[in-house]
């Protein structure tokens, strides 16, 4: 289980429905992302409001779980993290930047993603993991090729491997391999482990904590299992109905009184 240390458990303090813009937090503890009002309404249903004004402080280096009901705006609040759609100037702050001013190609490498079901190219393993750097001009190495696949819990071997010959958990940790070859300060998980086995998901579940322990990492992890957020995460955050309802350390999330939150952890 994700442990938070005192000063996070200060820094939730703050209150997430305050009107923060970009105050510092009066604990010192760094927020690598700031939501503040972020909206989205829909493109397709005038009517309908998937997230709403939402606030959100995300401290440097934990594991942030989202957890809420099918329909509640996770996966919209992720991709509007490295803009796969746009949030407006002012809504997303990374290391206090309004990320709708920087390169999108160059946020997309700080703030890598992993969607539930991984995307192989074709050729190798190793073709794969190459494939962010090779972009900018840049060949991995054998040798970084295979430290990457160890950081994402994979055995170096299988670099020469046909990507299209790999299980599906293998295939995820490829694509956390992929994506950590740019170097990314911040990971966005959405539902990593729904299409996989128990033993690959304490594969991802572990590459994924020691990336917060090695390398200072940012995650932001959907999941709609509590017993894996209660596992890996530091903090969690419920989304109900376009808005967040609560944020708390993971580890007392037994404790909440929210409803939809006690529903969660009743039913999981
Ligand atoms: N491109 C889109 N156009 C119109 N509506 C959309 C679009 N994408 C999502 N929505 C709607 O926005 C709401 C939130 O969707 P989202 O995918 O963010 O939910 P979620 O919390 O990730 O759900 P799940 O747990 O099922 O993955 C839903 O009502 C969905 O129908
Ligand atoms: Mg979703």
């Amino acid at each position: 289980m994700g442990s938070a240390p005192d000063e996070l458990q200060q820094h939730l303090l703050v209150d997430i429905e305050a009107d923060a813009g970009i105050v510092p937090d009066a604990t010192g503890t760094a927020t690598k992302i700031q939501v503040h009002r972020l909206t989205k309404n829909s493109d397709t249903n005038e009517d309908q409001t998937i997230l709403k004004a939402i606030h959100l402080d995300v401290p440097a280096g934990v594991i942030m779980g989202i957890i809420g009901p099918s329909g509640s705006g996770k996966s919209t609040l992720l991709r509007a993290l490295n803009r796969l759609w746009e949030p407006s100037p002012g809504s997303v702050f990374l290391d206090g930047e309004d990320i709708s001013q920087l390169d999108v190609l160059s946020l997309r490498r700080k703030v890598g993603m992993l969607f539930q079901l991984p995307a192989m190219f074709d050729g190798t393993v190793a073709d794969n993991v190459r494939f962010g750097p090779q972009l900018r001009g840049k060949k991995l190495t054998d040798a970084e090729v295979q430290k990457l696949l160890s950081l994402a819990d994979l055995d170096p071997s299988l670099a020469s491997r046909p990507a299209s010959e790999l299980s599906v958990g293998q295939a995820q940790r490829v694509a956390l391999a992929r994506t950590l070859a740019n170097n990314p300060e911040v990971l966005l998980l959405d539902e990593p482990t729904s299409a996989l086995d128990p033993i690959s998901t304490q594969n991802i579940e572990e590459a994924i904590v020691r990336l917060k322990k090695t390398q200072g990492l940012t995650t932001i992890m959907v999941s709609h299992s509590v017993k894996q957020i209660q596992r890996i995460a530091d903090v969690v955050c419920l989304l109900v109905d376009g808005e967040v309802v609560e944020v708390l350390e993971a580890s007392r999330l037994s404790e909440t009184q929210h409803p939809m939150a006690r529903r969660f952890l009743e039913l999981s």
